[in-house]
């Protein structure tokens, strides 16, 4: 099965048809795992269209080809105007979805890349709906405890965003889905709480709200920051806890965040019902205002809506 997202995409320096924009097979990334990326979305808004934290997003993407010594031709400043360009020039019709990634290319066989190992860089877009679908964000969606645990501390770092981190994901997702689950939930090598396949994990018991901290093996993700911030904007305190598998089944609410994810509802874990089964109130209101961001009735005061049409300094 084929894959024609967007029309263009930015690669190395130039804006070529999607179908162009390929790489060498004996690229050290495609055997490694040696590649970092990025997933953004940007939004059509009441004021145009804006790229939800364009700029943070990017700021990771540098933080994790520094983790790797990976180091890009680009400033990170001239990528953000690319992921700029890249929605205008595709003149998408809906959302998009903004796909930054660097590369180990193409250089002398041999894991460890010499120091100037050939970086390609490509920035690529295409419309994506709800990634675990529209129903989803309403009614909630079912998962499963994964069998396969979180990359351990120290082994693959969690807080990078780099390719073969996914294959851990794909084994966690992939799993669920054989089970007939949405999304896998992993634990940590400790037994606790740590993130799904690609989203942050939030729980609600008895009015408190928690997340499992930096040091549960989990990509900190943006939109998880967002919705602590929002939260606390509307009176509600999140707190980083090291959080229990059990907790999980005798939750309130349980719910995603990420960038494909958004803010979705979890109603039954290994299907034990979350609650009242359905979406609850504390998710709904941060649904609310996270969603209120991009119709304009949520104020943007964190500046976090990036117009396409501004220059990046
Ligand atoms: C493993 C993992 N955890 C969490 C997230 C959520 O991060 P963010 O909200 O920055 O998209 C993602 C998505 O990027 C992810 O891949």
């Amino acid at each position: 099965m084929t894959f024609a997202g967007g029309k263009l995409i930015w690669m190395n320096g130039e804006i070529i048809p999607w179908e162009d924009a390929t790489v060498h097979v004996m690229s050290h990334a495609l055997h490694y795992g040696s590649s970092v990326f990025e997933g953004i979305r940007g939004y059509k808004t009441p004021d145009g269209m804006k790229i939800f934290r364009l700029t943070d997003h990017m700021k990771r993407f540098y933080n994790s080809a520094k983790i790797y010594r990976m180091s890009m031709e680009y400033e990170c400043d001239e990528l953000i105007q690319v992921c700029k360009d890249i929605v205008v020039e595709n003149a998408f019709e809906n959302n998009p979805y903004i796909r930054p990634i660097a590369l180990l290319g193409l250089g002398p066989p041999g894991l460890a890349p010499k120091a100037d190992h050939k970086v390609d860089v490509a920035v690529a877009a295409w419309e994506w709906g709800a990634y675990l679908g529209s129903e989803g964000l309403e009614q909630g969606v079912d998962v499963c405890i994964s069998s396969w645990q979180r990359v351990a501390p120290n082994t693959i770092p969690a807080m990078a965003k780099a390719g073969g981190n996914y294959l851990s994901g794909q084994l966690i997702s992939t799993e669920a889905k054989r089970l007939g689950f949405a999304e896998g939930i992993a634990l940590s090598t400790d037994g606790t709480v740590s993130e799904g396949a690609g989203e942050n994990v939030f729980v609600v018991a008895d009015g408190k709200i928690m997340t499992p901290p930096s040091s549960s093996s989990i990509l900190t993700g943006l939109t998880r920051d967002a919705i602590v911030k929002l939260a606390e904007k509307i009176g509600l305190e999140v707190t980083e806890m090291a959080i229990p598998r059990e907790a999980l089944y005798l939750a309130d609410e349980i719910f995603f965040t990420g960038t494909a994810a958004e803010v979705t509802p979890i109603r039954s874990v290994d299907r034990i019902k979350i609650g009242a089964g359905s979406r609850g109130p504390i998710t709904k209101e941060l649904q609310e205002v996270f969603f209120g961001l991009f119709s304009g009735k949520t104020e943007d005061s964190e500046g976090w809506l990036e117009d396409v049409s501004s220059k990046a300094s």
